[in-house]
């Protein structure tokens, strides 16, 4: 496949054409902060935590879906997009209930660890804070809608790595909530094989297993990544 040589920060970087802006500055050992996007999963732009400039781009662009072009000149790091960032995480903080000090994932969340990567040490919006359900009708785990950030990575991880397709999202604006099939009881979901993806794909403490105490829960996100490397190599043995 053609390479393509772009600038970000100022450091000229070879890129696989195709490849996202994100996927490029990450194998040049460049950090940009990412929450809805997870190796293995298909990349959605719905978080906007990785915003970068673009040189000839009216507007910040989500860099794990924009592909890189030849000559791209790319910023990730401008005094801009750390405030365009830091307000991305507060309006999250602030749509529920982040508490982390009663969470299940405290110590083992991407969002709280956003906020102490950024600096954020208040959020400057009124907290909407609504009283979500938490759904514990499962044998094995469960999904408190007041830690969740809507970054559909548990619906990606349960249709496209799993192939069953028990989450998606249904309401609007601050009504949506993630469902399990037509929008019952997790427990009484017909599609769920309790395969626990959902769970390591999930980057707060929204999804849990049961019996998980407050800093308890254990993630494996990479697991999907691997699963995902996994089944790749062996399509490409069996095709040889
Ligand atoms: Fe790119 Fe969420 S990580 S928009």
């Amino acid at each position: 496949m053609a390479a393509q040589t772009l600038k970000i920060n100022g450091e000229l970087v070879s890129a696989r054409a195709g490849e996202t802006i994100l996927e490029a500055a990450r194998d040049a050992g460049i950090a940009i902060p990412t929450l809805c996007q997870l190796n293995g999963l298909t990349d959605v732009g719905a978080c906007r935590m990785c915003m970068v400039e673009v040189a000839g781009a009216r507007r910040p662009l989500a860099a794990c879906t924009t592909r890189v072009t030849e000559g791209m000149v790319v910023q990730t790091e401008t005094p801009k997009l750390q405030t365009y960032r830091r307000g991305v995480l507060e309006l999250l903080f602030s749509e529920r209930s982040h508490v982390c000090a009663v969470c299940v994932a405290n110590g083992n969340c991407e969002l709280q660890d956003l906020a102490i990567q950024l600096g954020m040490t208040h959020v400057s919006y009124e907290y909407l804070a609504p009283l979500c359900s938490v759904d514990i009708s499962h044998a094995r785990f469960g999904i408190d809608h007041n830690r969740c950030i809507l970054c559909t990575r548990c619906v990606r991880a349960c249709d496209e790595v799993e192939g069953v397709h028990t989450w998606d999202i249904a309401g609007r604006g601050t009504n949506s909530r993630i469902i399990s099939d037509l929008g019952g009881p997790w427990g009484e979901a017909a599609s769920c094989t309790s395969c626990g993806k959902c769970l390591d794909a999930c980057p707060t403490g929204a999804i849990f297993p049961i019996g998980s105490s407050v800093a308890g829960r254990q993630r494996k996100p990479d697991r999907i990544a691997a699963i995902v490397a996994a089944r790749r190599n062996r399509a490409e043995f069996e095709n040889g």
